[in-house]
């Protein structure tokens, strides 16, 4: 599958370098040319979009990758209110950066994934003693949460389903959650969720 890769900092760095072992043809988009092509360039032919760009830089930047009709649009960005001037999260519970994302993006199919896994789980290893990390995945197009599912899966991820959209309210906190664990708790970052189910 060609993917695009957008942002190559920790966690698109590490994603696209998964999905490459993985056998994809990813294209990386940078801002800098040193790194990958222009955003608006990567995303041109690509099947599945990775946006890994930090939130208030994302609502300029999709606007600007001519809509994306059709294709799997993979968010893994928390829409955290930490620069000056920065818009404020979206009302916990009353909306998500999903589904801002989704009105500035009405054709493309994006889904949530990856945003509440630290990015140096994806760069080390999901598989924790044979417990491996789960992917918690939502978006309003069911075939698009399959997608990625199966790349969660080929990237060594446990994916579960959580829904339509509407279940970006709950993951975009859960990240939240991650981080206060792993900074200001001092857990450091060798952990990840788990959904233990029978
Ligand atoms: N780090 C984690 O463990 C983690 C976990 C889950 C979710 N996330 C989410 O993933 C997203 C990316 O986080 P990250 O940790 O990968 O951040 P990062 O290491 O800072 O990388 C962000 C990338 O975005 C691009 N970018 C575009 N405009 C930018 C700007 N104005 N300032 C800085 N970077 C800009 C840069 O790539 P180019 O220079 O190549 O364009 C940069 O490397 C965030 O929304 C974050 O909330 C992070």
């Amino acid at each position: 599958m060609r993917i695009a890769v957008l942002g190559t900092g920790k966690i698109g760095g590490g994603l696209g370098e998964r999905f490459r072992e993985a056998g994809h043809d990813v294209v990386m988009g940078s801002r800098d040319p040193a790194n990958g092509v222009p955003y608006a360039e990567a995303v041109q032919g690509a099947e599945v979009t990775v946006l890994a760009l930090p939130w208030r830089v994302a609502e300029e930047t999709v606007v600007t990758l001519g809509g994306l009709a059709g294709q799997v649009v993979i968010d893994t960005m928390n829409p955290y209110a930490n620069h000056p001037g920065q818009a404020a999260l979206p009302e916990l519970y009353g909306t998500s950066g999903l589904e801002r994302l989704q009105e500035l993006l009405p054709a493309a199919r994006l889904v949530k994934g990856w945003n509440h896994v630290y990015a140096h789980t994806i760069r080390t290893s999901p598989d924790f003693d044979g417990q491996v990390a789960t992917v918690l995945l939502c978006g309003d197009d069911e075939a698009a949460r399959g997608v990625v599912a199966g790349l969660a899966r080929e990237i060594g991820f446990d994916p579960v389903d959580v829904g339509d959209a509407t279940g970006a309210r709950y993951l975009e906190p859960l990240a939240g959650l991650m981080i206060r664990m792993a900074i200001p708790l001092g857990r450091g970052f060798e952990m990840a969720f788990r959904l233990l189910t029978r």
